[in-house]
């Protein structure tokens, strides 16, 4: 029989900065920042679906954050640095033009572990905006699957910072995190289809030039991107699995009914959930079920019948919305996605970092729930501007909720402080902090950044 392989653990580093754009107990009320960018924070709330951005302190970087995600991860499971065959790490906030992410990370790991400890393990660092967390995982399944891990494990980092300009739309879809992924051999937790959709095309819609810190976006072009291509991929997906006779819909079903929770890339809540129904459209089309969708919310727009595009585009829009509100797509939102953007809504978008954080989230809350998910089929979309969308399917494993229910992470979201307009702005500039402070919160038990001398060299530290 063939190899089960897939994720066995997963590990989120939050970090323990926040800040607020609205309040879930008081919505209409205004916060700091909203006030300050003359925003209603309903938009932000019900709009977008954020209520609070993670914010890296001083001493982060993208390396502090991974290595902290990683640590946790070695440690939890008792690992030793013999048995993790690679550490990769997916980014698009790297920091160095030339030294991946996954050498700094080694570094500071061999200060806990011993000098030499990992040189056995392999590292590289992947880059496709926030798509190649799908692309680092996929190289580690194939690793295993041609029969390479000898029971040695490897290890798939996502880490970011999400970044606009101060004063820009995009600027309240930012955050930052990082989350570490188990990869082996008859894992605890999902077993991976050896099937996975792609679609590529190259796309100006979101990138980040070498001389800037912050993304240039086109924001509703790359909304449209994203939604094309997680659809060319969900096509492909489907395409192979069915071949595979992994799934087969029965008559008046759909292939999504036989797939479980979903976790997507989620550069903002609302996002997600308007790339699920499109989805559910997709798949629902020629259904007694979207007959009876339409048969209340009418029949969908037609481009033929509009003289411009746009107004195509906003009649599109606006049915989506309604669709959006019926019982048929609420029941299978809350079924399937909403539990995993509990993680994205409290904070923000982590770009290559963000759909397996939500997927963390999700496979937490269902075990806590109760949910009985054994044996049941899953799947993940991620996105990736510029741009690339990959889809793939998993299988829970007996026993994944106790190992789910034990990831901490809705702890970690909880044990957090909020930060002052003026500290985020500091923060977000790399300005002085007020009162001269060298950062926000103390570190504790963490990787930290010292400093970056002139030529270059980063220097890192434990903090006990
Ligand atoms: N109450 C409730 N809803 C409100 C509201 C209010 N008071 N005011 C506005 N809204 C709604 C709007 O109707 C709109 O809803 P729809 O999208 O359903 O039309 C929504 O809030 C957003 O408001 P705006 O249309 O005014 O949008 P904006 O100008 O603020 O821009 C954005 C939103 C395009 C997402 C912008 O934040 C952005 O550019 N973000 C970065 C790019 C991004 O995240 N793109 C996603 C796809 S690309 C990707 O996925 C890769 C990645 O990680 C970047």
């Amino acid at each position: 029989m063939k190899t089960l392989v897939g994720i066995d653990d997963i590990a989120v580093y939050v970090p323990r900065l926040y800040l607020e754009l609205a309040s879930e107990e008081h919505p209409e009320k205004p916060t700091e920042f909203s006030r300050a960018r003359e925003s209603d924070p309903a938009k932000y709330l019900h709009g977008i679906g954020i209520a609070k951005m993670s914010i890296p302190d001083t001493y982060q970087d993208s390396s502090v954050l991974a290595t902290n995600a990683i640590f946790e991860l070695i440690e939890r499971n008792n690992l030793s640095p013999a048995n993790i065959a690679r550490i990769d790490i997916a980014t698009e906030t790297g920091v160095d033009e030339s030294k991946p992410v996954a050498a700094y990370v080694h570094g500071m790991l061999e200060q806990k572990y011993g000098k030499g400890a990992f040189k056995k393990t392999s590292g590289v660092e992947y880059k496709f905006a926030c798509v190649s967390t799908a692309d680092a995982l996929e190289s580690s399944l194939d690793w295993a699957w041609a029969g390479r891990a000898n029971g040695r494990s490897s290890i798939v980092c996502s880490t970011d910072i999400a970044k606009y300009p101060l004063n820009t739309p995009g600027e309240s879809t930012q955050g930052a995190g990082a989350v570490a992924l188990l990869v082996r051999e008859e894992p605890r937790l999902l077993s991976f289809d050896n099937v996975i959709g792609t679609y590529m095309e190259d796309e100006d819609d979101f990138w980040r030039p070498l001389f800037s810190t912050t993304a240039v976006v086109h924001g509703k072009h790359s909304e449209k991107c994203y939604l094309k291509a997680m659809e060319g991929a969900v096509d492909h997906w489907a395409e192979q699995a069915e071949a595979a006779k992994l799934i087969k819909a029965g008559p008046g079903e759909s292939l999504v009914d036989h797939v479980g929770p979903m976790s997507f890339h989620v550069p903002y809540p609302k996002m997600a959930e308007k790339g699920f129904a499109y989805l559910l459209r997709h798949f629902w089309r020629g259904l007694p079920r979207w007959t009876e969708v339409t048969r209340k919310i009418g029949d969908e727009p037609k481009a033929l019948s509009f003289k411009k595009r746009e107004e195509f585009e906003k009649a599109e829009s606006e049915y989506m919305r309604h669709f959006m509100e019926t019982p048929q797509f609420q029941k299978e939102y809350l079924d399937k996605v909403a539990d995993g953007l509990i993680h994205a809504r409290e904070s923000g978008n982590s770009y290559s970092a963000s759909e397996k954080s939500c997927l963390s989230m999700l496979l937490e809350t269902k075990a806590r729930k109760g949910v009985d998910l054994a044996g049941r089929r899953g799947g993940s979309g991620n996105y990736g501007s510029g741009s690339k969308a990959k889809v793939s399917s998993w299988v829970f494993q007996e026993g994944w909720n106790e190992v789910a229910k034990k990831f901490g992470h809705s702890e970690k979201l909880q044990h957090r402080r909020p930060v002052s307009l003026i500290e985020y702005e500091a923060l977000h500039e790399a300005g002085p902090l007020p009162d001269g402070r060298k950062f926000v919160a103390e570190p504790e038990n963490e990787f930290v950044l010292i400093d970056v001398t002139p030529q270059g060299y980063r220097h890192y530290k434990f903090t006990d």
